[in-house]
C-alpha cells in the first residue's frame, strides 16, 4: 500500500513524530524557526495530510499550493486561528486541533501567573540579581492578596472553567462573562455569570480564555482597561491580538491598572526591544502554558491521531470541521 504523503512543519515531541512516521510517508521541517512561507508552499505540494503549529498561517492559498489530494489539516494546539477553516471547509479538507490534554496545564499556568503578578515573584529575582537586596523590609514589595479576591474570566470554556476550579481553592469570588453563552459551564464551578462592564469593573484579576476571532480582537482596549479598577491585574493566556498591546501599555504606563502578566503577545514574538518590556509592572512569558513535558507529548499523539484518522477517511478524536466528513460534497 502506498502511503499518504504528509509534512510535518516543526519538531514535535517524538512520540506523536513515530507515529506519524510509521503510517505515512513523511517529512519534516527541523529547524528551531518555522518554516519560511515559500518553502512551505513548496513542501506542502502533493501532500495528503498537513501537522502544522500555531506558528503556520494556513490559509485558502496554501491550501491550493499543497493540491486537491489533500485531506486533512491537523493543528498541534487547541486554538486555530492560525488555520482559514473555512477555507478548508470548502475544499473539503478536514481540520482538527488538541483539545482536553491541555486544560489543566494551561489553567495551572494561568494561575500562576496571576499569583506571579499579584505578589511580584519576578520583581523579587530582579531585585535580588540586581544587589538591592541589604535586609527584611517591612514594605518591600508589597503586592495584592489573591485569596477571597474577585476573579473576571472571560471565557468560560474548558480553560476557563479550569481557571474557575482552582480559584475555588483560594476562596476567591468568580465573575465570568462569556460572548459564547456557556451559561451552566460557569455554575457548575461556582462562577456567577455577568456582563462584560461588571465584570471590568469589579474583578481584581482578569484573566482571558476566549479563543481570537474577528469578534474577539482587541476586546480589551483603552476603553475596557478605563472600566478597570487602577489594582487590577490582567492575565493572558489566550491569544495576543485579543488585547490591543499598545492600549495595554498606555494603561499600565498611567495606572489605569496595576499590572498585567501575558503568555501571549501582540505581536508574537514580542521583539526583545518592544515598549512593553520597559514597564515594571507586567510579567511576559514566550507562549509556554501548555508546555509540560506530558501535555507536549499527549498534544503530539492527539496531533497525530486525528491525522493518521483523518487521511483514513475515519471521523478523527477532534475535528473542528465534522461536517467535511458529515455531509461530504
Ligand atoms: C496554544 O496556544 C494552543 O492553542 O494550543
Ligand atoms: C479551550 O480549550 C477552551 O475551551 O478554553
Amino acid at each position: 500500500m502506498v502511503k499518504p504523503k504528509v509534512y510535518v512543519t516543526r519538531m514535535i515531541p517524538q512520540a506523536g513524530l513515530d507515529m506519524v512516521r510509521t503510517f505515512c510517508e513523511t517529512d519534516v521541517w527541523e529547524e528551531e524557526t518555522p518554516p519560511p512561507r515559500e518553502v512551505l508552499l513548496q513542501k506542502v505540494q502533493g501532500i495528503d495530510g498537513l501537522l502544522a503549529l500555531l506558528t503556520d498561517t494556513i490559509d485558502a492559498a496554501l491550501m491550493d499550493a499543497a493540491g486537491p489530494q489533500l485531506r486533512v489539516i491537523s493543528n498541534y494546539a487547541v486554538g486555530y486561528d492560525n488555520v482559514d477553516v473555512a477555507a478548508a471547509t470548502v475544499r473539503g479538507i478536514l481540520v482538527t486541533n488538541t483539545p482536553g490534554v491541555l486544560t489543566d496545564t494551561t489553567a495551572d499556568f494561568a494561575f500562576t501567573l496571576l499569583m506571579a503578578a499579584a505578589r511580584r515573584v519576578v520583581e523579587g529575582m530582579d531585585y535580588i540579581r540586581a544587589g538591592k537586596w541589604l535586609t527584611w523590609g517591612p514594605t518591600l514589595l508589597l503586592g495584592q492578596d489573591i485569596h477571597h479576591a474577585t476573579l473576571g474570566i472571560i471565557g468560560m470554556g474548558r480553560i476557563g472553567s479550569g481557571m474557575a476550579r482552582r480559584a475555588q481553592g483560594f476562596e476567591m469570588r468568580v465573575l465570568y462573562y462569556d460572548p459564547y453563552c456557556r451559561k451552566e459551564k460557569g455554575e457548575e464551578v461556582g462562577a456567577e455569570c455577568v456582563d462584560l462592564d461588571t465584570l471590568l469593573a469589579e474583578s481584581d484579576f482578569v484573566s482571558v480564555h476566549v479563543p481570537l476571532t474577528p469578534e474577539t480582537y482587541h476586546m480589551l482596549g483603552a476603553e475596557q482597561f478605563r472600566k478597570m479598577k487602577p489594582s487590577a491585574i490582567l492575565i493572558n493566556t489566550a491569544r495576543g491580538p485579543i488585547v490591543d498591546s499598545d492600549a495595554l501599555y498606555e494603561a499600565l504606563k498611567n495606572g489605569e491598572i496595576a499590572y498585567a502578566a501575558l503568555d501571549v503577545t501582540e505581536p508574537e514574538p514580542l521583539p526583545a526591544d518592544h515598549k512593553l518590556l520597559t514597564l515594571p509592572n507586567i510579567i511576559i512569558c514566550p507562549h509556554i502554558a501548555s508546555a509540560s513535558v506530558i501535555t507536549r507529548t499527549k498534544m503530539a499523539t492527539m496531533a497525530a491521531e486525528n491525522l493518521i484518522a483523518g487521511l483514513k477517511g475515519e471521523m478523527p478524536p477532534y475535528p473542528v470541521n465534522p461536517e467535511v466528513l458529515l455531509h461530504p460534497k
